[in-house]
């Protein structure tokens, strides 16, 4: 064995091995522990790469991990390491409360953790679901051994009475039908049975796609692998494949600080911006990056806006799913579109280059969902950061799916103080409220209680709703689902519950937007501003212990990530 293949081999059960003074018992003892698995000495030798996955059955995008974990382990085996999976807290999506976001931290924590603490020359991470992928990526980047991203991949699209469904903008879209009179009760019945019929994770461009296709972009999924759908057999020649490269990264330099470059990171936000992509992929690449020392400034990402044309056409934004971006060409297919706007010398987890990958797709692509950047889906990019008196650190619009005709617009506040005052108020036949206002939810972010839940999709009040009024312009502190759509104002920092200044929007105050100006101003005298603020009362926390209480001291804000203040970059400039 030569040198080279001597550090390749990988250090397998003796890697970490607690040493009492005697280093020969140690390995002993955990190699006869090894074997009480059954495992043959041969076997017992190789280099180990970890699975980490997510499966649970409090996980329904997940559901199909066993087989892709098999699939995995072929490619393991057959180039030659040792493959040992383990499981890690699972964020099923809609079955979380007060909301997924808030343990995508702790699942961070698990990932970092148990990918140090247990034998295994590289890793390779299994999820999927929304929150899964950014705390697998955010956990392997602070552990920084090398590993390769596999997901779960999207689920297929159903029919309901000739009508093609996907979770989860169709969801609203029938919802906000049946809140309107316009379905009935049987109709939604037969809906709710057919919008999730597959595994996989929501089936449109919601937040597990995008951060699918941005793990992609940042180099570390295998090229193609983002879109193909859970249940094709594609999906698990993939999750073979991952296993092989997984082999190969033992002993290498392609370690996750390696690959999530500065550069990388802004080809994923261009990749974001072309995609249409969700608002919480901003929170988790700033998330990812800060682990790194890097971060996701939003007056550059506005500036990519300006340059990067949304070319995907997919939901909520489009008419495409996943399984079509998949069929047309994949993210291979975007980033040979965005070619000229990339850093296209970026090392992926295979050892080529962005370029080279560019280079190796096929040309071959369906223009109806992947746009020429001639002829695109729109000429600027999807999300656009605004700024002002209302969010001094920021806000995001989702200006792909929002409607144009409220973009430069003066309103109303109606203002609701919390998620109770929101749900106890907006159906009121007398809430003082017309088309024009502007609906305000507070205390729904990081620092609150309700720890940014996808709450910014405010309902249009029930009595506008009936009038036909589809959109209207909403601003908060919280986030909204990747799969939904509107003129909807998110992630305003500083928070409301921290103090920020939009806690001190009251009933009838002005509010003016500009999404051209990227401006978001309340229209309220500072020397009234100065008043409110001294008046404000710090809400009463209950005291915390356990894992609320780590949240409660350690958050941070959007901008940051909303990540743990201790788990960032030690090098952090
Ligand atoms: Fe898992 Fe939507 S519920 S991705
Ligand atoms: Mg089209």
């Amino acid at each position: 064995m030569n040198e080279e293949e001597e550090k390749n081999k990988g250090l397998g059960f003796s890697r970490g091995l607690t040493n009492y003074g005697d280093r020969g018992f140690s390995l002993y003892l955990r190699r006869s522990f090894a074997s009480s698995m059954g495992y043959s000495r041969e076997m017992l030798d190789r280099p180990i790469v970890g699975i980490a996955h997510s499966a649970s059955g409090f996980n329904n995008c997940h559901r199909h991990f066993p087989e892709l974990i098999e699939a995995v382990k072929r490619g393991v085996l057959a180039a030659g390491a040792l493959p040992v999976e383990f499981p890690t807290i699972s964020l099923g999506e809609v079955f979380l409360s007060p909301t997924s976001l808030k343990f995508r931290n702790l699942m961070s924590m698990d990932v970092e953790e148990m990918i140090r603490a247990q034998p295994m020359d590289s890793v390779v991470l299994l999820g999927g679901c929304d929150k899964t992928v950014p705390a697998q990526l955010m956990g392997a980047a602070s552990a920084d051994i090398p590993a390769i991203q596999l997901v779960g991949g999207p689920m297929s699209t159903s029919r309901h009475r000739g009508e093609r469904l996907g979770a989860c903008t169709d969801c609203r879209r029938f919802w906000a039908r049946y809140r309107a009179g316009g379905v009935s009760d049987e109709e939604i019945d037969s809906v709710e049975r057919r919008l999730a019929s597959t595994a996989g994770s929501c089936a449109v461009m919601g937040t597990a796609s995008t951060m699918a296709s941005l793990a992609e972009a940042l180099g570390m999924m295998p090229a193609g692998s983002a879109a193909i759908p859970a249940v094709d057999a594609d999906r698990l020649r993939m999750a073979e494949e991952t296993g092989r490269i997984a082999v190969s990264l033992i002993g290498s330099d392609r370690r996750p600080s390696r690959i999530m470059t500065a550069e990388a990171v802004e080809n994923a936000v261009r990749v974001l911006l072309a995609l249409g992509g969700s608002t919480n992929a901003i929170i988790h690449l700033a998330a990812i990056a800060g682990r790194l020392g890097l971060s996701v400034d939003l007056d550059r990402m506005n500036e990519l806006s300006e340059t990067t044309p949304v070319l995907v056409d997919l939901k909520p934004t489009g008419v495409g799913y996943m399984e079509d971006l998949h069929a047309a060409g994949g993210i291979p297919a975007v980033l040979r579109e965005l070619r000229p706007l990339l850093h296209l010398d970026c090392v992926t987890v295979t050892g080529e280059t962005i370029g080279e990958r560019i280079d190796a797709a096929h040309p071959w692509v369906d223009r109806e969902i992947i746009h020429p950047v001639e002829t695109p889906v729109r000429e600027n990019g999807g999300l656009v950061a605004l700024f002002g008196n209302l969010a001094p650190k920021g806000s995001i619009l989702k200006r792909a799916a929002a409607d144009p005709a409220l973009f430069e617009r003066e309103g109303r506040a109606v203002v609701f103080s919390s998620l109770e005052d929101l749900a106890a108020r907006i159906d009121d036949p007398d809430l003082d409220v017309d088309a024009d206002d502007f609906l305000v939810l507070q205390n729904a972010g990081p620092v609150s209680e309700a720890a940014m839940p996808e709450a910014g999709y405010l309902p249009i009040p029930s009595k506008l709703a009936r009038t036909g009024v589809k959109d209207m312009v909403r601003i908060s502190d919280a986030r909204m689902s990747g799969t939904a759509y509107g003129t909807i104002v998110l992630h305003v920092t500083p928070d409301a519950a921290s103090g920020g200044p939009l806690a001190l929007v009251r009933n009838g105050d002005r509010i003016r937007l500009s999404v051209a100006g990227r401006r978001l101003e309340l229209l309220v005298d500072d020397a009234e501003l100065d008043r409110r603020r001294t008046a404000l009362v710090p809400a009463k926390r209950p005291p915390s212990r356990g894992y609320q209480r780590l949240y409660d001291e350690q958050i941070l804000q959007a901008d940051e990530g909303c990540d743990f203040a201790f788990l960032r970059s030690l090098e952090r400039s």
